[in-house]
């Protein structure tokens, strides 16, 4: 079932996607060389419950952690730990909040030092790509023109798109329906109605496509041992075009009020 939220809801989802932005723009500082995941992890941990919310993942299926952090070949779902961060490494931070019932989702991959011209592309490509996908998070269009978009600009840059993992609806759970994969044709799967609320997140192999678990059971890594990015959004559709909640612009927009 998919879920359409009310102004009030739509409120408490902007208000934990807010949390979950100022998390992640306070940790853009301490992504430096020698930096630990474990401490990063803290960091946020106490950033969030100075918010007022609460870390969505610690704890979610048994999940260890606050952040997700996942460096190089990693792709999401790496537990942080006490590695140090090392020149040349690319970060992804994936982080959820849960504040006054209601869940905020949002993800970047961040560069540590000098990173190679091939794997900053990667980046750029990954956050576009997101970009690219939110613009078709409009009325009327459906599930999967998000991920045909997604697609096309990705293997345009000879990149190469996850398939098992996806985006997803968010609200009330952190997870609900619809999926949204990040490839397919499009017009299939739901259509997409004002004042829902969806999280994009494209992951994106510089190499192949192909991922496995690592024996943790939570780590997800390329096949090829190639670096992966991973930008998410949590984003409001309506009216006139979907609205990013986790940009840290935190009015509402007039055209894309929902009744
Ligand atoms: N942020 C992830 C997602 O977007 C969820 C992390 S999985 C968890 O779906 F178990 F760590 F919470
Ligand atoms: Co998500």
């Amino acid at each position: 079932m998919v879920n359409i939220r009310s102004e009030r809801e739509i409120g408490k989802i902007r208000e934990s996607s807010r949390i979950v932005y100022e998390t992640l723009s306070a940790l853009s500082e301490k992504i430096v060389l020698g930096a630990t995941g474990k401490e990063l992890d803290q960091f946020a941990e106490t950033f969030i419950r100075g918010q007022g919310g609460e870390p969505a993942f610690k704890g979610y299926m048994g999940y260890p952690s606050t952040l997700c952090i996942s460096i190089d070949d990693e792709v999401v779902h790496g537990i942080p730990d006490a590695r140090k961060l090392q020149n040349g490494d690319i970060v992804s931070i994936d982080c959820g909040v849960l504040k006054d019932d209601y869940y905020g989702d949002s993800a970047r991959t961040y560069a540590v030092g000098d990173v190679a011209s091939d794997v900053r592309d990667l980046m750029r490509i990954t956050e576009e790509a997101l970009y690219i996908g939110v613009e078709k998070a409009i009325l009327g269009n459906h599930v999967s023109d998000i991920g045909h978009a997604i697609q096309s600009h990705v293997e345009e840059h000879s990149f190469s798109v996850v398939r098992e993992l996806v985006g997803h609806g968010i609200g009330r759970e952190l997870h609900e329906d619809p999926q949204i994969p990040n490839y397919g044709s499009p017009g299939q799967g739901v259509e997409l109605k004002e004042g829902m609320c969806i999280a994009i997140e494209p992951m994106v192999n510089l190499g192949d496509k192909e991922i496995f678990t690592k024996d943790d059971h939570w780590t997800i890594c390329t096949r090829d041992g190639k670096p992966s990015a991973h930008f998410e959004h949590t984003v409001l559709v309506g009216k006139v075009g979907a609205q990013i909640l986790s940009n840290g612009v935190s009015e509402k927009a007039a055209d894309y009020a929902v009744a």
